[in-house]
């Protein structure tokens, strides 16, 4: 693995060692590699609260020098491309960069650099990090993938987790199911849509998607009504009294409550929400941890 691009090129060997990795930091059972004479940009051209925060941390356990980047004071501000910009940065001396952007497969105009790249989101394509950290989420509870029973619901055309999820999970053995309004459908996946009341009571997990207002043009902004989404396709009290005793609900965050998901169930007893966003950090060390000994870096 030399960058973490989408979760197409991830086989599952590499999936599971990422798992391995990530627990053995959660669970303190190795001493984090010090990556002190390593340099790394985080560069968000879209806002984040969890990603761009949970890699800080990581990266800083890791020992790695950060190099101050933000879009807003940056010369992106003067025009300057994404590329020219990357290139500036690998020049200066940054070993590693972390990108999250809104044009869906951006790291195809970065070919020609000779730094890895982890890719931090890109529009609607891909987000690979909150994938591992989901799965790594899903065998911490059930420690197999095979014959789960897992409905995505939601805004699956617009959401990039949805992608991610969808390729990783099947690749893994589990039964993927979509729910979601006819306009939110993306039907070059090929899991089978159904209606959330069949499903209910006999699936292992449910992943809730944020409603991607900012990806939405105007008619589909204009036909979405909050109380009829979330009596349609959220997860409310009802449903949730019909889960099984071990379902396990999940949500990529940042939720919109009473939305998506009620919100008093966002901290319910089998909601994993945050415990995510826990694994998040320890999945990101993993994942810098496995690209930059790729690079050559030695552990202290
Ligand atoms: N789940 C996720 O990507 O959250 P942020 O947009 O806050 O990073």
């Amino acid at each position: 693995m030399d960058n973490l691009l989408s979760m197409e090129y991830l086989n599952t060997t590499e999936i599971y060692k990422l798992i391995q990795r990530a627990s053995a930091f959660k669970n303190g059972d190795v001493t984090p590699c010090s990556f002190d004479d390593k340099f790394v940009a985080n560069l968000f051209f879209e806002n984040s609260t969890r990603t761009k925060s949970s890699f800080l941390v990581a990266e800083q356990k890791l020992g790695l020098k950060l190099i101050d980047f933000e879009t807003s004071t940056s010369s992106v501000q003067k025009g300057e491309s994404l590329y020219d910009t990357c290139k500036t940065l690998e020049q200066i001396g940054a070993d590693v960069l972390v990108i999250r952007h809104s044009q869906t497969t951006y790291y195809d105009d970065l070919e020609n650099l000779n730094i890895p790249i982890i890719n931090a989101g890109d529009g609607s394509g891909q987000h690979p990090t909150q994938s591992l950290l989901d799965i790594m989420t899903i065998y911490e509870e059930y420690k197999s993938f095979d014959g789960l029973n897992i409905l995505i619901c939601g805004d699956v055309k617009n959401s990039r987790v949805a992608k991610s999820n969808y390729q990783s999970l099947t690749a893994l053995g589990a039964n993927v199911m979509f729910s979601s309004p006819d306009e939110w459908k993306d039907e070059t996946l090929e899991a089978p849509y159904v209606d959330i009341d069949k499903v209910i009571d006999h699936i292992d997990i449910v992943m809730l998607l944020r409603v991607q207002h900012e990806r939405h043009d105007d008619s589909e902004v204009s036909d979405f009504e909050v109380s009829q989404y979330h009596e349609h396709f959220g997860l409310t009290q009802s449903r949730y009294d019909l889960l099984k005793d071990h379902a396990i609900i999940m949500h990529p965050a940042p939720v919109n409550r009473d939305v998506e998901i009620k919100g008093s169930l966002v901290e319910a007893p089998k909601s994993r929400i945050f415990k995510q966003m826990e694994n998040g950090m320890y999945m990101r060390m993993a994942v810098i941890d496995h690209i930059l000994q790729r690079e050559g870096a030695t552990a202290k």
